[in-house]
């Protein structure tokens, strides 16, 4: 009996001090090395456990039970401060208190917007403000509307103007018309006529496709901006008014514009518009050469282009634009090769 109680107070003295010791552990190969001075084969806990078959016969399976209750608590206690040890946890503590809501936590990457996206945004943004509704269309689009609409008849040479690419086994859609790859967001001028009749201001900002060799300043798949405002007496001071306006704004400062002709079959008369540089003020630098940046085609609708839309050219007049929103991203930011923008490289996209 004496010595079963004896050995009962050491077991418990023991496993008391495994647990002080191994609050005080902080490396894996501290806690391991007392792990073995007591579990050890030649540990002292199993020393003593060895201790049992020694006692009085009647004692040894009521003391074999209460040793292997002491052993499997301190096999337990070394686990749970093995995992903690391991994830650099308060191995003292148990979860919640390890919780410290203050801690850093680990960084995580944001996502960035793209920078087309962005200066999109910004000119819709704009244009909203100005009263126009923003509308979405097809990229693959009926010949119908990308040419056949827009006053380019299938012999219009025109149709060569811009390399297309045609889809061979495309669904006829307006028989006797194939689909395409929209070659510009010009497709959705007589679609947003027949959707919202006149008066109208939309735009339709969206990817085009040509089939292009790419190089810095080309590649086979961009964005534009198409603008549409079809109302009663609209003129050219209309469309100037509205460029100026949109320009001053994504730039935050006064940009001087200018009308250059240019055709296209959809507008009369057809225009180039050219704004002054923003980077040397007009004056001419390596980017814009003479002072101006060629940017916004444009123009008043095309009577024909009213009349495929089911309106009155003669009530009804308007002017359409296409910018190039590729081409006004990498002059906003000053990118020097389109092909960094479908590149689809997180290293560029993170620095806008
Ligand atoms: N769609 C023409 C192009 O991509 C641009 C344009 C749009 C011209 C609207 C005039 C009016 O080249």
């Amino acid at each position: 009996m004496i010595k079963n109680k004896y050995m009962k107070d050491k077991l418990i003295k023991i496993k008391e001090r495994v647990l002080q010791e191994i609050k005080e552990i902080n490396l894996p190969e501290e806690l391991e090395k007392l792990e073995k001075n007591y579990l050890g084969r030649k540990g002292e806990f199993t020393k003593l456990i060895k201790e049992v078959k020694d006692l009085a016969e009647e004692q040894r399976p009521i003391m074999g039970k209460f040793a292997n209750e002491m052993k499997t608590e301190l096999e337990t206690a070394f686990s749970e401060i093995k995992k903690n040890i391991s994830t650099g946890l308060d191995k003292t503590k148990d979860f919640v208190s390890n919780f410290d809501p203050t801690l850093q936590s680990r960084k995580k990457e944001l996502g960035r917007l793209h920078p087309s996206t962005i200066i999109q945004n910004e000119v819709v943004e704009i244009f909203s403000s100005m009263g126009f509704s923003v509308l979405d269309g097809p990229e693959l689009e009926s010949e119908f509307y990308n040419f056949e609409s827009l006053n380019i008849p299938k012999t219009h040479p025109a149709r060569d103007m811009q390399d297309t690419f045609f889809v061979e086994k495309g669904e006829e859609y307006k028989d006797p018309y194939k689909f395409v790859m929209r070659t510009h967001t010009s497709n959705q001028q007589v679609r947003a006529i027949e959707r919202l009749g006149a008066p109208l201001r939309a735009i339709f900002p969206g990817k085009c496709f040509r089939n292009e060799a790419t190089d810095a300043s080309h590649d086979n798949t961009f964005y534009q901006l198409e603008g549409l405002m079809i109302d009663k007496n609209i003129s050219i001071a209309n469309l100037v008014a509205v460029m100026n306006t949109l320009l001053s704004r994504v730039f935050g400062k006064e940009v001087k514009t200018r009308l250059r002709p240019g055709y296209f079959p959809f507008v009369e008369p057809g225009f180039e518009l050219d704004f002054s540089c923003v980077i040397c003020g007009g004056k001419g630098c390596s980017v814009c050469g003479d002072g101006w940046v060629e940017l916004i085609p444009c123009g008043l609708v095309h009577p024909e282009v009213l009349k495929a839309g089911g309106l009155d050219p003669k009530e009804w007049s308007g002017f359409a634009f296409g910018m190039g929103l590729t081409r006004l991203v990498m002059m906003k930011y000053g990118i020097d090769d389109i092909r960094l923008l479908q590149s689809g490289d997180i290293r560029f996209t993170k620095q806008f």
